[in-house]
């Protein structure tokens, strides 16, 4: 079927990792690209630049503002939300606030930009939420609490599909395995750990996760929704 161009496509959290692939892969298919950062004013500068998006600062954490800048967007066509953080470590020693704000960024963030984008989404929209397979499989220690956040967004997934499914709305999760960024480089101290799980030990390159949420965004999607698509090397296998 044919790519439906000129969309609005908001992402949240676009400036590296797997929201920048995002950010370049929708402009480069015609859309219309907007999306959000925190802290990476030069990056999202640049990758503004460079593909003819238009970067926001908009901290996720910050749900009024979340709010206030998705209903600004107008209608969305298709809202992708990446923005995300991991804190990983021994559950007794971590910082509390630290997993609240993961909370807030990794949990609450997509709910809400999910539902405020809702509103003015035309019918055969998409919303999309980057979870994680830890949110089916955590077998190291130190992941409890970002495998709940990732575990979360599949209740929200599966019962916002419900919700806008009667408009054609599909609301889906791209759940990735390892994938080389900032947040988990494929040179990294663990990153022999994160192969031995996997049937194919390798990181997973941001284009790959990039190139399907295209698919899941397209017109051929219309049927997938309420589910996890997972993208990880057979980590959870
Ligand atoms: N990498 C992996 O192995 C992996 C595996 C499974 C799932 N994931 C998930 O994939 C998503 C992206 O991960 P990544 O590896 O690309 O991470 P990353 O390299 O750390 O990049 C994170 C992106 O999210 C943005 N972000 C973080 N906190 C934000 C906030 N409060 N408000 C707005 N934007 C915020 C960052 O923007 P700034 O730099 O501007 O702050 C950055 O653009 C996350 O949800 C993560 O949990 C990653």
């Amino acid at each position: 079927m044919t790519q439906t161009t000129h969309r609005k496509v908001v992402v949240l959290g676009g400036s590296r990792g797997i929201g920048a692939a995002l950010v370049r892969k929708f402009a480069a298919a015609g859309d219309n690209v907007v999306f959000t950062y925190a802290g990476s004013a030069d990056a999202a500068a640049a990758l503004a630049t460079e593909t003819g998006a238009t970067a926001l600062q908009v901290d996720s954490a910050d749900r009024a503002a979340l709010i206030a800048a998705i209903a600004a967007q107008g209608p969305i066509g298709v809202l992708l939300v990446n923005a995300g953080t991991a804190v990983l470590g021994e559950p007794l020693t971590l910082d509390p606030d630290a997993i609240d704000h993961m909370i807030d960024v990794n949990v609450r963030a997509p709910y809400h930009a999910a539902v405020e984008a809702a509103r003015a989404m035309p019918d055969h929209g998409r919303i999309l939420i980057i979870g994680s397979t830890n949110g089916d499989r955590i077998p190291f220690a130190g992941g409890a609490a970002y495998a709940m956040t990732k575990s979360a967004v599949q209740g929200m997934v599966r019962g916002l599909a419900r919700d806008f499914g009667p408009r054609g709305i599909t609301v889906n999760a791209i759940q990735p395995g390892p994938v080389d960024t900032d947040m988990n480089p494929a040179e990294g101290p663990m990153a022999g750990q994160m192969h031995s799980f996997m049937a194919i030990g390798r990181h997973i390159h941001a284009d790959e996760i990039a190139d399907y949420a295209v698919f899941l965004a397209s017109p051929s999607a219309a049927m997938i929704t309420g589910s996890m698509q997972t993208i990880d090397g057979g980590f959870g296998a």
